[in-house]
């Protein structure tokens, strides 16, 4: 079953190319971002939405965060995005013109299938659910579905659920514009050729593992890791200090690069490895001055770029370089070497990287 691989999260990681093509499948047939990738009735529903509130947990609660900035940016609706188990809990000034989106691997989460009762119970009628299973608890609950088609994810962290949750929010957003009128004919061009050519740049970036196993190397025997990203790079951040500490115990956070000197600075030392994620975008020159900062306090830095980001290794500055800049769907492509690093430090770690201690794959409680 694992074929040539040592782990189910290694093989899970490898899939992705494939993964993330399958779940296009629908976007590419029809050549045209359309609702009904959604279901059938999804035109009339999103059609009328006035903006978008994103619900869900962990990682799915990542992709939420990176759908954000693409939901605001390219259709211009507002995004809120909340962590199920906070949102259940709390007196929500609910609108239902809303459209509510709950994401989920499984499907079975509690914490998100409650959020989502309550949801419907404050008036929300527009869901939309994000899931891997089919015929599971929330999308059964929910109007509206795409199915990410990532297949069976077995190991406890997830990989390949992410990046295929993060192309079905993609495709979401260039939907939502264009039933707004904000996407003109070159722009649905451009974002379905950008969705064509992502397989091919995720395995780009998966060739870059032996790099990533020199840096895990060095990552196995620390303590602490901080990871850095800005803008819809932030929760790529966010998701490789999760996956970090998920697999190889290994305590991990992640800042906003721009956050750094309010606080998590006074942690850098030479002790302190700094991931950052730096592709070529318009906060690269930002991002840059905030390494600087890291590197005056001796922090070594492990640097994720892309062949445009215009830097190179130096002393104390480790540059992995993705072979091209892949624009809007950068995030996914950067998920890769984090995810690479987390398994390859936990390897090193000799933990068990497809059951790590106190976690299941499904939190079907509270
Ligand atoms: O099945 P779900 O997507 O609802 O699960 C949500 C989280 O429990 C899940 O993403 C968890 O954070 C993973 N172990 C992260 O790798």
């Amino acid at each position: 079953e694992l074929g040539p691989y040592r782990h189910f999260m290694q093989k899970e990681i490898h899939e992705q190319p494939r993964a993330i093509a399958d779940t296009i499948e629908a976007v590419m047939g029809a050549n045209a971002f359309v609702p009904e990738l959604f279901g059938a009735s999804a035109g009339e529903v999103l059609r009328e939405v006035e903006g978008v509130q994103i619900i869900a947990c962990g990682t799915s609660y990542y992709a939420g965060l990176t759908a954000r900035y693409w939901i605001e940016a390219i259709s211009g609706l507002p995004c809120s995005v909340e962590i199920a188990s906070e949102y259940r809990y709390r007196k929500v000034v609910a609108n239902p013109k809303q459209l509510v989106v709950t994401i989920s691997q499984s499907g079975e989460t509690l914490d998100t299938m409650e959020a989502l009762k309550y949801a419907k119970s404050l008036g929300h009628d527009k869901t939309l659910s994000i899931c891997n299973v089919p015929e599971s608890a929330i999308p059964r609950a929910s109007r509206l579905v795409y199915y990410t088609r990532a297949g069976a994810e077995i190991g406890v962290a997830s990989t390949k659920a992410f990046t295929t949750q993060l192309v079905a929010l993609f495709t979401l957003a260039v939907t939502l514009a264009k039933l707004q009128g904000r996407l003109s004919p070159e722009h649905e061009a451009e974002h379905l050729d950008a969705l064509r050519r992502l397989p091919g740049s995720v395995q780009h970036a998966l060739n870059l593992e032996p790099q990533i196993i020199g840096w895990a190397e060095r990552f196995a025997p620390k303590q602490h890791a901080l990871f850095l990203g800005r803008g819809v790079h932030y929760p790529i951040a966010l998701e490789g200090a999760l996956k970090l500490k998920e697999i190889s115990y290994i305590h991990a956070e992640a800042y906003p690069a721009g956050e750094l000197k309010h606080g998590p600075l006074a942690l850098v030392d030479s002790a302190m490895p700094v991931v950052v994620i730096a592709p070529n975008d318009s906060l690269l020159e930002k991002v840059k001055s905030n390494m600087q900062e890291v590197r005056a306090r001796g922090g070594e830095l492990f640097v994720f770029a892309d062949d445009d980001s215009q830097f190179g290794s130096s002393d104390g500055v480790h540059v992995i370089r993705a072979p091209r800049h892949v624009g809007v769907l950068s995030p996914v492509v950067h998920a890769i070497p984090v995810q690479l690093l987390a398994y390859h430090a936990a390897l090193a770690r000799g933990t068990d990287v497809d059951k790590p201690r106190n976690l299941a794959k499904s939190v079907t409680v509270e």
